[in-house]
Formats: structure tokens, C-alpha cells, sequence
């Protein structure tokens, strides 16, 4: 986050608070979120786009009250993807008119609650679905705005668990083969829907702003083959969320104005060819917004040198409050936070206190020789998919997030406790 500093005596403060009387505070492990980090980034994102185009947070990355009400403040809209953010989202008074909900399977009440709340678009993922929330509106008496997301079949250059954009995957309806244009002619069909336009999400922890290219320019095809089949110029084009953050020095991500200023072009370039009037456009960043604003203060609690090997380090959280490691082999970088050290640097891998080997937190990472029993160490660009993946595995107890803003530190969602565990256990 932009706050950090290292201290004279090696301790690391954020917004001018000590991580070693934050971890007294308030315990670790715990995610550390800088509230400033977070809003300037909000406002580097809207910024950006400016007044002709839409930022949707997705709440997916990282969401609670406090979060709700800090996009709200920044002028930021929002993205759910579940009845439970949709809950989160009304229940901390973000207009419903700037909330977009998605997902490939929202139930039957998911929907319902949405048209009922008033959610200013419901991104529609399937041809049941239309038929779907077309039926809920209908008989709600609403005419529910929708957008249709499309698979416009390109490679994004990611994991393949987070690539949503080649055909072979469960998401949106597929340009090719006519699949779309067919939606289109559907949702035109049904009173009980206004469609505003056309998205696509092509996947996540992307770099590369060719794969964004691509898809804007199929969209378009899309408007511009609407437009010749039923004479409306659909108003808006979203194109999704995925801009890379830098985890460790070697990632290099694009700035928001970078990204606006390509896809601005782009999308301004393939309209004016195809005679179209410039749509609206919006995107769908999380992890770019929230994930360097946090990082996860850990204690360490054994050290072990494997002679030959590396040095294994246990911290007392895991793969339970970050999966990102195991199921992505994402990279992350870790320091020593709690004091200074002149000890030569080891080759080290951060492991968690799971009962299984790929408990791994940061696979390969230097840290002090003299590490021990005791210290602080922290992993940095924890903000995004760590807190919102944390699980209970194990009984662990999901740490809690603390918000530092104006040089003062408050728990925004609180440790869970053996309480909370046992509550939801009624046999
Ligand atoms: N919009 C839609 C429709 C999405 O599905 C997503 C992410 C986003 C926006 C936001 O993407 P972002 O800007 O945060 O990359 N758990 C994975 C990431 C899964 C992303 C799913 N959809 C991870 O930890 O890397």
C-alpha cells in the first residue's frame, strides 16, 4: 500500500501506525487494509474513465460494509455476483441503481431480490436465465434493464481457472455460431427487459491490453449487427474487470489511465468505422482497486532449516486465509516487518498451519537467517481474493480485516471466534 514505511529501528508502520501495536492489538494473522490506499485508487479508476463511462468495484475481490460505503462516497458503482453481496451492498446503503449483478446460475430468489431492490442491471448469462428474470420482472410489474455478456472467444494469457473468455468454459453466451445475436433478438422480444447493451469478461491478473482489444472490437460487431438486424444502437458496452497488480517486482501492471486511454481508443476507433454513435462504456476492476491496499501481518512461529533444501517458516494463518498460492501456484513476496535484521538473506518458503504440505503461503522468498519465533513478517497485495476465499478449514478462525486511515486503526470485519464456529454446528 502507498502508506508503508520502514522505521529508523526497522519497525513497519502503516499510515504512521506500527505493525508490532497493530498485531498487539488487534492479533494475527490479520489483513491490514490502508482506507486512503483504497480511495485514491477509486479515484484514480473514475478519474480515468471520466464522466462518459462507469466504474463497477467487483465485490468479489474483497467486501464488506465499510467497503460499500467508501465506493459509494467515491462516486464508485458496484458489481455482485451473489444474494450475499447483493445483502452486503443494499444493507450498507449503496443506491441500488448503481449495483450490477451477475453470475451463471443466480437462483430464482437471487433474482427476485434483485428486481424487487431495483439493480440498475442484471448481466445476463444464459438463455434460461432471460427467460428467467424476464418471468421475475414480469410478474413484479418491472421493466428490469439488463445487459447480455457474451464469450467473445479469445485467449486471455492467465491461469486457466481464471480465464473466462475462450469458448470451453461456463461462462456467458458465445459470439460465435450466432449464440448472441440470437440472446439479442430474445431479450428484444420481451417486454420485461430493457437491454442497454452488451459485456465481456475475458479473465483476470491480465497484463496485456490485446486481449481487451479484441474483445472490444467484437462487442462492437456486436452493436453494429444489432443495429443492422433491428435498427437499435444499444447504449452501453461493458468490458469486464482483470487488470493485473504487481504480487511480486517482476509483474508490471497498466495504470487505470493507461487502460482507459486503450480501450477509449479502441472502442471510439471500431464505432466510428461501423457508423455507430461512441456507447457508453464501463469496466469491472477488483483486484486493481483492492488488492495492493492490504497486506496479511503474520507471526511467525517455527523455523526450520532443511539442510540442502530451504528453510520452511510456519506463520499461524495458511492456505486458510490465502488459497491463492495453492490453487493458482500464485507468487507473492514477504518481509520481515517487526524489527531490522542484518543477517544474510536464506532461501525460505512461508508455509501455514494446515494439516497438509501444499499449506504454502510464498513458495520461494528470502528472509534473514536470524528469523524466529516471535517476529512479524507480511505479505504484501493481500487486499484482493485472500479475505474473500478465506475458509474454515481446519476450524481456523477467518482473521479479521483492520482499516488504518488518519493515522488510526479499526476492525472493519472482525476475527471470527470458536463462537462463531460452533453456532453454525446445530447438530
Ligand atoms: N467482472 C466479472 C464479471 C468477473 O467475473 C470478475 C472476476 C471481475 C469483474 C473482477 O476481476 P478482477 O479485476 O478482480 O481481476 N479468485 C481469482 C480471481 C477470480 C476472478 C473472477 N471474476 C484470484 O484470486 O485470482
Amino acid at each position: 500500500s502507498r502508506t508503508v514505511r520502514r522505521g529508523d529501528d526497522g519497525v513497519v508502520t502503516v499510515g504512521g501506525l506500527r505493525v508490532t501495536d497493530l498485531a498487539e492489538e488487534f492479533g494475527t494473522p490479520a489483513y491490514v487494509l490502508d482506507e486512503a490506499d483504497f480511495r485514491a485508487r477509486c479515484r484514480a479508476w473514475s478519474d480515468a474513465f471520466g464522466a462518459d463511462a462507469d466504474v463497477f468495484y467487483a465485490g468479489k475481490a474483497f467486501l464488506s460494509r465499510a467497503v460499500v460505503r467508501w465506493l459509494t462516497e467515491e462516486g464508485l458503482n458496484l458489481d455482485v455476483c451473489s444474494g450475499g453481496e447483493l445483502a452486503t451492498a443494499l444493507s450498507a446503503g449503496m443506491p441500488a441503481e448503481r449495483i450490477a449483478f451477475h453470475g451463471n446460475n443466480k437462483t430464482p430468489g437471487e433474482i427476485r431480490r434483485a428486481v424487487e431492490a431495483g439493480v440498475g442491471r442484471i448481466v445476463l448469462d444464459s438463455f434460461q436465465e432471460i427467460a428467467r428474470v424476464a418471468h421475475v420482472a414480469r410478474s413484479l410489474g418491472r421493466r428490469q434493464r439488463v445487459q447480455i455478456r457474451v464469450t467473445v472467444g479469445v485467449e486471455a494469457h492467465t491461469h486457466e481457472f481464471i480465464a473466462t473468455a475462450h469458448e470451453d468454459q461456463k461462462f456467458g453466451i458465445a459470439l460465435a455460431g450466432g449464440q448472441a445475436a440470437e440472446a439479442v433478438r430474445r431479450v428484444l422480444g420481451l417486454d420485461s427487459l430493457e437491454l442497454v447493451g452488451i459485456h465481456s469478461h475475458i479473465g483476470s491478473q491480465i497484463f496485456d491490453m490485446a486481449g481487451f482489444e479484441v474483445a472490444a472490437r467484437r462487442v462492437v460487431s456486436l452493436l453494429a449487427a444489432v443495429r443492422d438486424e433491428h435498427g437499435v444502437e444499444l447504449p452501453e458496452i461493458d468490458l469486464g474487470g482483470g487488470l493485473g497488480i504487481a504480487y511480486t517486482p517482476d509483474d508490471d501492471p497498466r495504470e487505470p489511465h493507461e487502460i482507459a486511454k486503450a480501450l477509449g481508443e479502441i472502442v471510439t476507433r471500431e464505432c466510428e468505422a461501423a457508423g455507430l454513435a461512441t456507447p457508453r462504456i464501463s469496466v469491472e476492476p477488483g483486484r486493481a482497486i483492492v488488492g495492493p491496499t492490504a497486506f496479511t501481518l503474520y507471526e511467525v512461529g517455527t523455523v526450520k532449516a532443511l539442510e540442502g533444501l530451504r528453510t520452511y517458516v510456519s506463520v499461524d494463518g495458511g492456505m486458510s486465509d490465502n488459497i491463492r498460492t495453492a490453487l493458482y501456484d500464485a507468487e507473492y513476496s514477504v518481509s520481515l516487518v517487526s524489527r531490522a535484521s542484518d543477517a544474510a538473506p536464506v532461501l525460505c518458503r512461508v508455509v501455514g498451519k494446515h494439516c497438509e504440505s501444499g499449506d504454502i503461503v510464498v513458495k520461494d522468498a528470502f528472509l534473514p537467517a536470524d528469523l524466529a519465533p516471535g517476529d512479524l513478517i507480511a505479505v504484501p497485495a493481500t487486499g484482493a481474493y485472500c479475505r474473500s476465499m478465506a475458509s474454515n478449514y481446519n476450524h481456523a478462525l477467518r482473521p479479521p480485516v483492520v482499516a488504518v486511515s488518519d493515522g488510526a486503526a479499526r476492525v472493519v470485519v472482525r476475527r471470527e471466534t470458536e463462537e462463531d464456529l460452533l453456532r453454525l454446528d446445530v447438530g
